[in-house]
C-alpha cells in the first residue's frame, strides 16, 4: 500500500501513513499559466493499493480535476486498487433540483468519481434525501463520523453542556453527540432564503441557565447558520456559546465573524484551519483495510 497526499490532503496524509506504517509520497501538482493542471507521481505504484488523500476546499474544482488526473494516471502506472480518502467531500448538499433548470450536482460529481476510483471513504458526508453513500456512488464506499471525537472533546473541555442542532438535518450530529455525553439537546428549525440569509426557530423549550451552550453541526461555511442560531440562543439566555463542527470550511472570513460574535469555534481537521483541534487521522487509519 502507498498513501499519496494530494495538494489538499497533506495535513492528514502524512499522519495516516505513519499510523498505518505505510509508504508515503506527495503527489506533485503543477498549474500552468493558463490554469491547466498537471500531476506527477514520484513513487512506483505498480501492483500497489494506492490511497489518494484529498480534501476539497478552496478551489474545489481544481481539487476534483487533480484527483481525476491522479487516479487515471495511477491506473496507467499499474495501481492494483485505488481508494479516494476524502475527509471532506463537496457537492453533496445539492441533492435535488431546488429550482427549475438547476444541476443536481451530487449525482453528476459522484459519476465522475466512480468512473475513476474503486472505493471512496468520506468523513461525515452531508446526506439528506439520499441517506447512504451506496445510494450515491456505485463503487464501494465508507462513511466515517467524527461524532465520538466531538463528544470526547466536549466531555474533556466544556462543563455543563447543552447541545443545540441549528437545523433539522443536524440531528445526526447534535443528537448523537448529546446522547454520547448524556446532555440535553434541542434541534432548531431553519429556513434558508439564500447563501447569506437564514432564519432559525426553536419549537421546544430548552433550559440554558447556568449551562454552556454548544451548537453542533456538520458544516460551517459562511457561518450565518451559526451566527443566527447564537443570536436566538442569547435571547433565550445563553451566555457561553461554543460551536463544534466537523467540516470548518469558513468561507469568506467566517471564522473571524464567528469570533466577533463571541462564539468559540472548534472543528475537526478534515479541512485545515486555525480552529481545527480534533484530529481525524486515527479514525481514517482504522477504516482502511488492506
Ligand atoms: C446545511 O444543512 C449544513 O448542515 C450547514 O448547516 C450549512 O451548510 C451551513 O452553512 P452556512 O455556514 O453558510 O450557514
Amino acid at each position: 500500500m502507498i498513501i499519496i497526499s494530494c495538494s489538499h490532503g497533506k495535513h492528514l496524509g502524512y499522519n495516516l501513513a505513519k499510523r498505518l506504517k505505510a509508504q508515503h509520497s506527495e503527489l506533485f501538482a503543477k498549474k500552468f499559466p493558463d490554469d491547466e493542471l498537471l500531476v506527477r507521481f514520484n513513487a512506483n505504484l505498480n501492483g500497489k493499493l494506492v490511497v489518494l488523500v484529498q480534501s476539497f476546499y478552496g478551489n474545489i474544482s481544481d481539487c476534483i480535476v487533480e484527483v481525476l488526473l491522479a487516479s487515471a494516471t495511477a491506473r496507467e502506472l499499474g495501481a492494483k486498487r485505488i481508494i479516494l480518502v476524502a475527509p471532506y467531500f463537496p457537492y453533496l448538499r445539492q441533492d435535488k433540483r431546488f429550482h427549475e433548470g438547476e444541476s443536481v450536482s451530487q449525482g453528476i460529481i459522484a459519476k465522475l468519481i466512480e468512473r475513476y476510483f474503486d472505493e471512496i471513504l468520506i468523513i461525515d458526508p452531508h446526506l439528506h434525501r439520499k441517506t447512504s453513500l451506496s445510494q450515491i456512488f456505485r463503487i464501494k464506499s465508507a462513511k466515517l463520523t467524527a461524532n465520538s471525537l466531538i463528544a470526547d472533546y466536549i466531555k474533556k473541555h466544556i462543563k455543563n453542556p447543552v447541545i443545540v442542532g441549528p437545523d433539522e438535518e443536524s440531528y445526526k450530529w447534535a443528537r448523537s453527540v448529546a446522547e454520547m455525553i448524556n446532555a440535553e439537546s434541542g434541534i432548531l428549525k431553519k429556513k434558508r432564503y439564500s447563501s447569506y440569509h437564514v432564519k432559525v426557530n426553536l419549537n421546544k423549550k430548552i433550559d440554558l441557565k447556568n449551562k454552556n451552550t454548544v451548537i453542533v453541526d456538520d458544516i460551517v461555511s459562511t457561518g450565518h447558520t451559526i451566527i443566527e442560531t447564537a443570536k436566538l440562543l442569547r435571547k433565550l439566555g445563553a451566555k457561553n456559546i461554543y460551536c463544534l463542527c466537523v467540516h470548518g470550511i469558513f468561507a469568506e472570513g467566517a471564522l473571524k465573524k464567528l469570533g466577533k460574535a463571541k462564539i468559540k469555534v472548534i472543528s475537526t481537521n478534515t479541512i485545515p484551519n486555525p480552529a481545527a483541534k480534533i484530529d481525524m487521522s486515527g479514525e481514517i487509519a482504522k477504516a482502511i483495510k488492506f
